[in-house]
């Protein structure tokens, strides 16, 4: 992808494997440019270029992005086909881009609300950059994390009818296995823009152990240095996963 011609900012020493982010304030950001709100999901395009660029830069190896909630199909229908229309533009006009810098993109939701075309545009896209692997972008759409849990269970419970599995071998590994994905580790770093603090039904499951980051820059305003200062928020913080700091400083003191 261009470089963005901004000076490189510092890399913090503890990069997260995988980061989540829930793309919040596109809406308000049009509204205090005095521009219509469809001129911010543009905006908030522009912006996940930039995090994408950013996050190879850093060396940033799951990027998972929320682009579309189950929840965001109640707004005013225009604004829903205008989102439609830009994921279906943006697909075709990053393909190039993502295929160029070894970026392997995945859709996570339930696809079958899409148009056909869309739905389509989507599995071309996975297809064509399926053996790419310097950075994995995960764009949910039409996801969320109650449907992905209770979908793991209605294939769990359905394997377990059929004689495939026994309902006692069931643990959270089990669990954790028939999730969307689960191949591609929990996120590390979760980031919500937009000034909001709540998870919003993203990644319920996944983020149990996500460190949480929430800034009051809207998404449009995201940039390098946004990023780098949740990354640099991230790589001061002492992830401990229920032992005590005690017991992880040994560890890290080997
Ligand atoms: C939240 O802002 C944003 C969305 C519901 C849409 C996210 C879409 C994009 C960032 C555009 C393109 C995405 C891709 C993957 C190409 P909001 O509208 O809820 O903002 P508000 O809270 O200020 O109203």
């Amino acid at each position: 992808m261009p470089t963005t011609g901004e000076p490189p900012t510092e890399v913090p020493e503890r990069i997260p494997r995988h980061v989540a982010i829930v793309m919040d304030g596109n809406g308000r950001w049009a509204q205090r440019a005095g521009l219509p709100r469809h001129a911010g999901h543009q905006a908030g395009a522009d912006a996940v270029r930039r995090t994408v660029e950013e996050a190879i830069r850093v060396g940033v190896r799951v990027l998972t992005l929320f682009a579309f909630s189950s929840e965001n199909w109640r707004r005013p229908k225009a604004e829903v086909a205008l989102l439609m229309d830009l994921f279906l533009r943006a697909l075709k006009r990053e393909l190039p881009l993502l295929r160029a810098n070894g970026v392997r993109l995945r859709i996570l939701g339930d696809r079958r609300a899409f148009s056909e075309k869309l739905s389509r545009r989507m599995a071309e896209a996975e297809a064509a950059t399926a053996g790419n692997d310097r950075l994995l972008l995960q764009v949910a759409a039409n996801y969320g994390g109650r449907w992905d849990i209770s979908e793991a269970a209605r294939k769990l419970a359905i394997a377990a009818r059929a004689g495939d599995l026994d309902p006692a071998q069931i643990d959270e590994s089990t669990f954790a296995a028939a999730l969307s994905f689960p191949d591609c580790g929990d996120p590390d770093l979760f980031i919500r823009t937009g000034g909001e603090r709540r998870l919003s039904n993203f990644l319920l499951w996944q983020s149990a152990y996500s460190e949480l980051y929430f800034t009051d820059t809207l998404w449009p305003d995201f940039d390098a240095a946004a990023f780098g200062e949740a990354l640099r928020d991230y790589a001061g913080r002492q992830r401990r996963f229920g032992r005590t700091a005690e017991q992880v400083d040994e560890v890290v003191g080997g």
